[in-house]
């Protein structure tokens, strides 16, 4: 069974057909999909998805685009969400320098504040790390995120940079981009890191793989990156879809 670590089928985009969706999961061989948050806004209807759905887990967090207008109260909330028991990780939290919607200073501090929280509630963290891994791996250095863990999701740094993620006892994911025909540096990064540290997802309605490339993504195509990730580490795909399931549950601790 595959293990989709970032989704978000809270997106409306999934508005229309997501029970329809998420029904077929089983019967397509995914058996677990962490759907992640990128605001505190979305956290009701993620819920209820879980709630609905007993394979369904969930991250809560702010995204590094919704930071701007963020206050101290809002981490009080942060928490209170992450007591419900389908809750495995806060995230996506990080820095996005490609877009730059909220100031970088800003970014830089709520991406450490809710680091902190996570250490605070013994979460691991899932990171979105875009054209910012200078200050990203900065702030995770000061941070000592080794009692936590996490994943660094959609992976674009280099080999070095998952050396040192891969000491923290960090995982790195691997997603559609994998599969993209001029994707050289995640192939690389891939060949590098450890079978047992590598997640795999979609981040779906976004980033849909090879072939179908241009449509609306599901964790229906999962299977597409976990093929390809069989082929560049030269093993089956089965032997791929067993280790980043298992890899799924230990780092968000799903029994
Ligand atoms: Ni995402």
């Amino acid at each position: 069974m595959l293990f989709d670590s970032h989704a978000h089928y809270n997106d409306s985009r999934f508005e229309k057909d997501m029970d329809e969706v998420l029904s077929s999961m089983n019967e397509n061989n995914v058996g677990m999909i962490l759907n992640s948050c990128s605001n505190l806004g979305e956290v009701p209807d993620i819920l209820k998805i879980c709630e609905k759905y007993p394979f369904i887990y969930a991250s809560v967090g702010i995204h590094p685009h919704d930071v701007k207008d963020l206050t101290d109260s809002d981490m009080d909330m942060l928490i209170k969400y992450a007591e419900n028991e389908k809750v495995k990780a806060i995230g996506e939290i990080g820095l996005d320098y490609f877009y730059d919607n909220s100031p970088r200073d800003l970014q830089k501090k709520w991406f450490a504040r809710q680091i902190e929280v996570a250490k605070q509630i013994k979460l691991p963290i899932i990171i979105h790390d875009r054209d910012a891994h200078k200050d990203c791996m900065d702030i995770l250095r000061s941070e000592n995120i080794q009692d936590i863990g996490g994943v660094f999701h959609c992976y674009s740094g280099s080999v070095e940079m998952a050396k040192e993620i891969l000491d923290w006892g960090m995982y790195i994911a691997f997603g559609g981009s994998l599969t993209f025909k001029k994707s050289v540096r995640p192939v690389e990064v891939a060949k590098y890191v450890p079978l047992d540290r590598i997640l795999i997802e979609t981040d779906c309605p976004y980033l849909t793989p090879e072939p179908h490339r241009g449509k609306r993504n599901s964790s229906l195509y999962i299977h597409y990156v976990a093929e390809k990730l069989a082929q560049i580490k030269g093993v089956s795909v089965e032997e791929i879809e067993n280790a980043t399931f298992e890899n799924g549950k230990r780092c968000f601790n799903i029994k």
